[in-house]
């Protein structure tokens, strides 16, 4: 197919740029010519703008396609380990049954925090919220596991600083929540997968045993596969963002989970429980999607919408259904929140609003009820999606440091201020 070309006239001056294709998806115009003319595009949010090449996750939002390195994410959910996909996401391919064996030992080994770095956890007051904890305990992770000898030019550096952070952010969320209630920290075991860890670490104690459920652990990992990575969304990029300034990769971590914090973004799905509590039974939801028409009123349809997703977020439906499994296995298919959202997005599905709109529910719309069936409070929620993202930003975050071209990211702006003025005399 002959190259693509842009064409641009800007007042006298006449542009021919070049046009970059990936192996599927949009074109998009190289611009970054533009600055020598004195010359910027402007964008905000982003929404035409194409900040790198990647070749980690497509997503074509028009046929609600998502896939990791090419595969579907429905057939990954259906064949495959959360930590299959942290693998796949970071090195290409999925593991063989030796590298999957390595990887797993890996992770395991490292899924004990530094001693030292509980005393972060008691610098918080007990009703702080499991993200801020996170944000912290991450962040500081800085000071324990990458000093002057560790570089992010190096891939085996990279590497390990990718493992320690999949394998230590479970212990690190499930530690927070056990903070939150005065609970004493339980230790992640040998024996226990990922995420059997995981859920023994958040509900067993001294003398609780947790037993575990293969429907709930199967459930949670298919979570942690939905959740894993998503592109270029607000978190991956300001992973990306702070990482092309050379920061060490814990401090990249701890700023996408404080931007995955918001509830336009991984924020969505506590805020979606939160919305159909407040909601509480069927004859009200017409208020709401009332509400949610009324541009005068900012509340928002929380669960619905998607940046991208302008037909189905393919997420949601595999969520949907794990749904659907979990309620009858705990025998709570009548559960009143669960009915009322299915109602809820019956009646917002056939609103004119959402149709013309194109807001369909989008993965945090069920994934909060599927927690909180698995027994995750509310505020765990978007501290389990940041646990999953982690696998993602970390596969950015190493793409971007792979790619020698990458420069430190510094867009420009466009200043609406007051022009050249003295200081008046005092
Ligand atoms: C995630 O980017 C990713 O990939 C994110 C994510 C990932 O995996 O990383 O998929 C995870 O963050 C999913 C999204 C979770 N957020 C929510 O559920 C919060 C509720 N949704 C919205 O706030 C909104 O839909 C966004 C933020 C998700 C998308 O917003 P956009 O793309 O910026 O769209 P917009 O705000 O410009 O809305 C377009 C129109 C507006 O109306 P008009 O100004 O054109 O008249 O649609 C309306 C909006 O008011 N609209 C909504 C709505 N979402 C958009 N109206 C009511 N309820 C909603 N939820």
């Amino acid at each position: 197919m002959a190259k693509l070309k842009a064409n641009i006239n800007v007042d006298t001056l006449n542009l021919n740029l070049p046009v970059v294709e990936g192996t599927v998806g949009y074109p998009a115009i190289d611009v970054s010519s533009l600055h020598s003319h004195g010359i910027k595009t402007f964008d905000p949010g982003f929404s035409s703008t194409a900040e790198c090449t990647s070749s980690i996750t497509f997503v074509d939002g028009g046929k609600g396609e998502l896939l990791h390195r090419g595969h579907p994410i429905e057939q990954l959910a259906e064949k495959c380990e959360f930590l299959d996909i942290a693998y796949l996401l970071f090195n290409g391919e999925l593991p063989n049954s030796r590298e999957k064996t390595i990887f797993t030992n890996a992770i395991k080994e490292h899924s004990l925090l530094h001693d030292q770095l509980t005393n972060i956890f008691r610098g918080f007051r007990r009703d702080a919220h499991p993200m801020a904890v996170m944000v912290g305990v991450v962040g500081s992770m800085s000071a324990f596991y990458f000093d002057e000898t560790m570089k992010v030019g190096n891939l085996n550096h990279r590497k390990l600083s990718a493992q320690r952070l999949i394998a230590k952010v479970p212990t690190i969320a499930a530690w927070s929540f056990a903070y939150s209630n005065g609970s004493p920290f339980v230790y992640p075991k040998e024996e226990l997968s990922y995420s059997e860890n995981f859920l023994n670490m958040m509900f067993s104690g001294p003398n609780i045993k947790y037993l575990q459920n293969p429907i709930i652990t199967k459930a949670f990992e298919k979570i942690l596969i939905l959740h894993a990575d998503h592109e270029q969304n607000a978190s991956t990029s300001t992973v990306r963002l702070v990482g092309s300034s050379g920061a060490n990769p814990f401090a990249c971590i701890a700023a996408g989970i404080a931007s995955l914090w918001g509830p336009a973004h991984g924020g969505a799905n506590e805020a979606t429980l939160k919305m159909l509590s407040e909601i509480r039974n069927e004859r009200r939801i017409g208020e709401y999607i009332k509400r949610a028409k009324d541009k005068s009123d900012n509340f928002r349809l929380m669960g619905f919408g998607h940046r991208i997703y302008k037909n189905k977020d393919p997420r949601a439906i595999i969520m949907k259904a794990t749904c659907h499994e979990v309620l009858d296995e705990l025998g709570l298919r009548n559960d009143p929140i669960f009915k009322l959202a299915l109602k809820l997005e019956n009646i917002a599905l056939e609103d004119d609003y959402f149709v013309k709109k194109k807001l369909y529910p989008n993965v945090d719309f069920y994934s909060g009820i599927v927690m909180k069936a698995l027994g995750i409070p509310n505020s765990m929620f978007t501290a389990v999606f940041a646990l999953a993202r982690t696998a993602g930003w970390v596969a950015h975050w190493n793409e971007m440091l792979t790619n020698e071209k990458s420069k430190i990211g510094r867009p420009r702006q466009i200043y609406t201020g007051k022009l050249r003025r003295d200081v008046p005399n005092l």
